[in-house]
């Protein structure tokens, strides 16, 4: 069982972030990761659509083989998670905006959250903020078109600053001090946020806790190690496009292969 593979999936390439500090805690595992470019962007996405399409990807990778899944994309976390947990036995690690990190660093009382529309308007976000920052202020500010452009138009692109000064600048105003990057596509990005905030103001990503919680979870099923550290990467939408944005993001050359759940 070990030397099966660690899903991961994502709308597209945002969860290449969270992959990394994936394989750098966990260098003797497989990978498989799954941009699910066809229907990117998910952030937009009626929940039901989001729901009905995690459950598919879940089933299909488990019956690829995976040995456990992370769910690098917290629009699907926040619409599927329930249900993907509901539909398959695997090991699962979903991951969440890092509002409560966030709570114990404001000196401000005011936390900045940027996010898709979909994890901004769930339940699960309401219930986050509900249990840990009733007694803060939370901005929480949707990004729409961000993710797209960036995976589209790359970090640096026109429209990825267009987008920034219009969501960052709402955060500025109401005197944040700590960003929460609630889209595995924001840490792409997280140096153009940084310079629209004050200088020094942290912004949490979940790659990391991501890490040590899927390292924990596989250690107590008894599924750790057994890999050589391999990864392929495939993709819904046209794996050349793709690639291209990979070589961007990565900075380096990987395949990308075709692969419909
Ligand atoms: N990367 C995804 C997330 O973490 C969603 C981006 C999108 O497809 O809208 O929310």
């Amino acid at each position: 069982m070990s030397l099966q593979p660690i899903a991961v999936f994502d709308s597209g390439l945002g969860g290449l972030t969270v992959l990394r500090a994936l394989r750098s805690r966990l260098p003797q595992e497989d990978f498989f990761y799954f941009a699910d470019t066809r229907f990117l962007p998910y952030g937009d996405r009626p929940e039901i659509f989001l729901k009905e399409r995690g459950v598919l990807i879940a089933e299909a990778l488990a019956q690829r083989g995976a040995k456990a899944l992370v769910i690098a994309c917290n629009t699907a976390t926040a619409a599927a998670a329930e249900a993907i947990r509901a539909a398959t036995a695997l090991p699962i690690v979903a991951l969440e905006p890092g509002v409560k990190p966030a709570v114990g660093l404001t000196k401000t009382g005011v936390i900045g959250v940027l996010a898709t529309t979909r994890t901004l308007q769930s339940e699960r976000f309401e219930r986050l903020v509900g249990n840990h920052a009733a007694h803060l202020k939370v901005i929480a500010q949707a990004c729409p078109g961000l993710a797209e452009a960036i995976e589209t138009q790359g970090p640096g692109s026109v429209e990825v600053e267009r987008l920034l000064d219009l969501f960052v600048a709402p955060l500025v105003a109401a005197g944040a001090d700590v960003v929460v990057l609630g889209c595995t596509h924001y840490p792409w990005v997280a140096e153009s946020i940084a310079r629209r905030m004050p200088a020094g103001t942290p912004l949490l990503d979940t790659g990391e806790p991501v890490a040590r919680q899927l390292e924990r979870l596989l250690a107590a099923g008894n599924l750790l190690g057994g890999g050589v550290g391999s990864l392929t990467i495939a993709s819904s939408g046209a794996p050349a496009a793709v690639s291209v944005t990979v070589d961007r993001l990565f900075g380096q050359k990987i395949h990308v292969e075709h692969w419909e759940p």
